[in-house]
């Protein structure tokens, strides 16, 4: 772990505005977290029942906005503030950016009492750990080359799901020519980037997504494959049209509302659009389904969340570690991933625990399981990237597709030049 920089600890060191202590008979902790849709609350709540019948009590700190945009501002103030929440919904890269300020607890005492190295797939628990140690508590993996469909629509049109790029251009003219909206979209550049992501994987394959995205080649980002992806990211834009229910910056929930209603047919998007269905009540047997983005079977693109335990002036320690094992108990992965839409970390399900999952949670979990599938980790969700290029790389996507001016081979130039390591 690195040492604390002066800054930070002096700014521990003053009380910030938020340290009143709470009540000695009621232990809690303060979690700021972006779980604010119907499914993301019912998810934390969910953990606040658990917890509080551990003996923790969840103090909660939402920031509304898809994607953590918002809460990832509020917590670098609050930190500035010399007051960091007790517990953050740190994700990925900037796991470990925090964790090289000194920000982040180590969880090492509470790994290697739940024997995480034999109980969490090995995936999850390397997203974890940092120059040897364990730096939070992993909750869920969610998959972002997930294809939502509503069942009602395609039936009564007599259409399948696409399973390759052939059949959803089929599907995508059938549903037109009922006058429905194939895909939902929204042009905000998180959920941009979450859908390009998905299409480069299926052009480019894991080998050349890693070049690009994990190595950062910049000469990898030229490549006639990614000019395809582009291709098809504004193909996939036009099909919601153009005129006042054309592409709008709007919250994914909005896009899951229109699958729900049927107004339109397909969206493309991590599976807690899974998890807000039902949480409004369809289920997954009967009103919705849904396949890997074509051209991705046999790859999981995963974003895991997790919550990081922070050093601060309470230092509640034990009560942090208490939370970081609730979280990662099995019951509370259960329960929690059901309602997130996201599956558990561990490894180690029953083969009873694993049939209960639906389809498209046991397709995540098996394919996440296989040792002969790619998981590959999301950019859009910090798994691949800090914070700045993930915006950075949202940034350009959202400029290319918004000005009709730029071509896919001057947005790839752009996107070389934002991805290349200094
Ligand atoms: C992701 C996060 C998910 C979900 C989504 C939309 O970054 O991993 O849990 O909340 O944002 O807000």
């Amino acid at each position: 772990m690195t040492a604390l920089p002066a800054w930070i600890g002096l700014l521990l060191a003053l009380p910030g505005p938020g340290l009143a202590q709470p009540a000695a008979s009621t232990p809690s902790l303060d979690v700021l977290h972006w779980w604010t849709s119907a499914s993301e609350r019912r998810a934390a709540d969910q953990l606040r029942t658990v917890l509080a019948t551990a003996g923790v009590q969840w103090n909660d700190a939402a920031i509304p906005g898809g994607g953590g945009m918002a809460a990832v501002k509020v917590l670098k103030s609050r930190v500035l503030l010399g007051d960091p929440p007790d517990v953050a919904q740190l994700i990925g890269s900037t796991l470990t950016e925090w964790a090289d300020v000194g920000l982040v607890l180590p969880l090492n005492a509470v790994a290697t009492r739940q024997k995480w190295s034999q109980t969490l797939f090995p995936t999850v628990l390397s997203l974890v750990s940092y120059k040897g140690d364990v730096i939070a508590a992993p909750l869920g993996v969610h998959r972002i080359n997930t294809l939502l469909y509503n069942r009602h629509l395609l039936q009564q049109l007599g259409l399948r799901p696409p399973h390759s790029w052939a059949e959803f251009e089929g599907v995508a003219r059938a549903v037109s020519a009922a006058g429905l909206k194939p895909l939902a979209w929204s042009d905000e550049a998180w959920q941009i980037a979450t859908v390009f992501e998905s299409l480069l994987l299926s052009e480019a394959g894991p080998a050349l997504y890693q070049e690009m995205i994990q190595q950062r080649k910049s000469a990898a980002w030229l490549d006639p494959r990614v000019e395809k992806a582009l291709l098809r990211l504004r193909w996939l834009r036009s099909l919601s049209g153009p005129g006042s229910d054309g592409p709008a910056e709007r919250a994914w929930t909005l896009s899951a509302r229109e699958l729900m209603d049927g107004s339109a047919a397909m969206m493309i998007m991590g599976d807690w659009a899974r998890g807000e269905l039902m949480a409004w009540g369809a289920s997954p047997y009967t009103d919705f389904g849904c396949v890997v983005v074509p051209g991705t079977e046999h790859m999981h693109l995963y974003s895991v969340d997790t919550l990081a335990m922070l050093v601060n002036a309470r230092h509640p320690v034990a009560l942090q570690e208490k939370m970081a094992e609730t979280l990662s108990a099995l019951p509370t992965q259960l329960a929690y991933n059901r309602i997130k839409g996201s599956v558990p970390v561990r490894r180690d399900l029953s083969a009873a625990a694993r049939n209960g999952l639906d389809g498209c949670a046991r397709d995540s979990w098996d394919t996440f399981a296989a040792p002969g599938s790619a998981r590959v980790p999301s950019l859009a969700h910090r798994m691949a990237a800090d914070e700045a290029t993930k915006d950075a790389v949202a940034q350009a996507l959202w400029r290319y597709l918004t000005d009709p001016r730029m071509d896919a081979q001057e947005a790839q130039k752009r996107l070389a030049a934002v991805i290349h390591l200094p």
